[in-house]
């Protein structure tokens, strides 16, 4: 396995993958890497002739005062995981090749980004969408492998991609958690013993959910308060928003069906957590 930091390098390497032939499989990262980030790799060993992992923590998506200087790194032991499942090629630029000096071009989609964690986190989907946009551009990759635990940052990822006419087949796979329910995240490493407990609320919230479909509750309204109330018992818990919304628009819907998911964002003491679940699935 190789790790690449030049950008021209790897634009380079993937051309002539490109040119031989070989079909790019492509994982874009933040690193910190999990079972999750894991399955994704895998999927792309299955698939492609050339995986190539991203690892980058990507300045622009990060807001004024959230967590990028206290996001988890360590490409040691990332490069060693990933070489473990198998990938070719870890892409590790630096942030000042990526932007460099007179950087002035952003990729901005419309109408998706505007709720859910669009709305607590201005200006994120505008950093997502460019990071990715530049690193399909380099990477050129064939099929892109995306978590649906950011169940919004695949829809707009999936909007630009049509939008933009980019030839990659973007794919999304289900949720990895831990044993006990949570959600992985890079980010979880950053809770207290006693935060890690009361995290599981999102999950334990999730289930309480889709118990009460079960038995058949459909508003939206009344599962909501539901999951506020089961989340708002745990001391060091801030809810952002708990919605219910359409796969597709992820506008709020009043009644659950088949193509609703609930999402949830909340904060545990200074650590932010995403998860959510697919009706179709209950
Ligand atoms: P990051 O948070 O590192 O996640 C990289 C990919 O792993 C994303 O597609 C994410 O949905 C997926 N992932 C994370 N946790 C997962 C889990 N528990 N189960 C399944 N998949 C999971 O998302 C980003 O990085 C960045 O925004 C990025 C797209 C790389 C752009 O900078």
């Amino acid at each position: 396995m190789k790790i690449i930091e030049n950008v021209q390098e790897m634009q380079q390497l993937c051309l002539d993958a490109r040119q031989n032939r070989e079909r790019i499989a492509f994982v874009p990262t933040m690193g910190y890497l999990h079972e999750g980030h894991l399955s994704l790799v895998r999927a792309a060993r299955q698939q492609g002739d050339r995986v190539v992992l991203s690892i980058f923590v990507n300045p622009t998506q990060f807001g004024v005062g959230e967590d990028f200087d206290r996001y988890p790194r360590d490409l040691t032991r990332d490069a060693q995981m990933a070489e473990a499942e198998g990938a070719d090629w870890i892409f590790a630029p630096r942030a000042s090749d990526m932007y460099p000096q007179g950087y002035a071009t952003f990729v901005d989609v419309e109408g998706l980004t505007e709720t859910l964690c669009g709305r607590s986190r201005p200006g994120h989907f505008r950093g997502v969408t460019t990071v990715v946009a530049k690193l399909f551009a380099i990477v050129q990759p064939h099929v892109a492998y995306f978590g649906n635990k950011d169940f919004q940052q695949l829809a707009v990822i999936r909007r630009m991609t049509t939008d933009l006419n980019f030839p990659v087949d973007v794919r999304g796979l289900p949720i990895v958690r831990e044993e006990d329910g949570l959600a992985m995240s890079s980010r979880n490493v950053n809770l207290s013993a006693e935060q890690r407990q009361q995290a599981l609320s999102l999950y334990t919230s999730i289930e309480l959910a889709q118990r009460m479909v079960r038995e058949g509750e459909t508003r939206s309204a009344t599962l909501i308060d539901a999951i506020r109330s089961r989340i708002e018992q745990e001391p060091d818990a801030q809810i952002d928003y708990v919605q219910i919304c359409d796969q597709d628009s992820l506008q709020d819907v009043e009644e659950v069906d088949a193509r609703s998911v609930l999402l949830l964002a909340v904060k545990i003491g200074d650590t932010r957590l995403i998860d959510n679940h697919h009706f179709a699935s209950t």
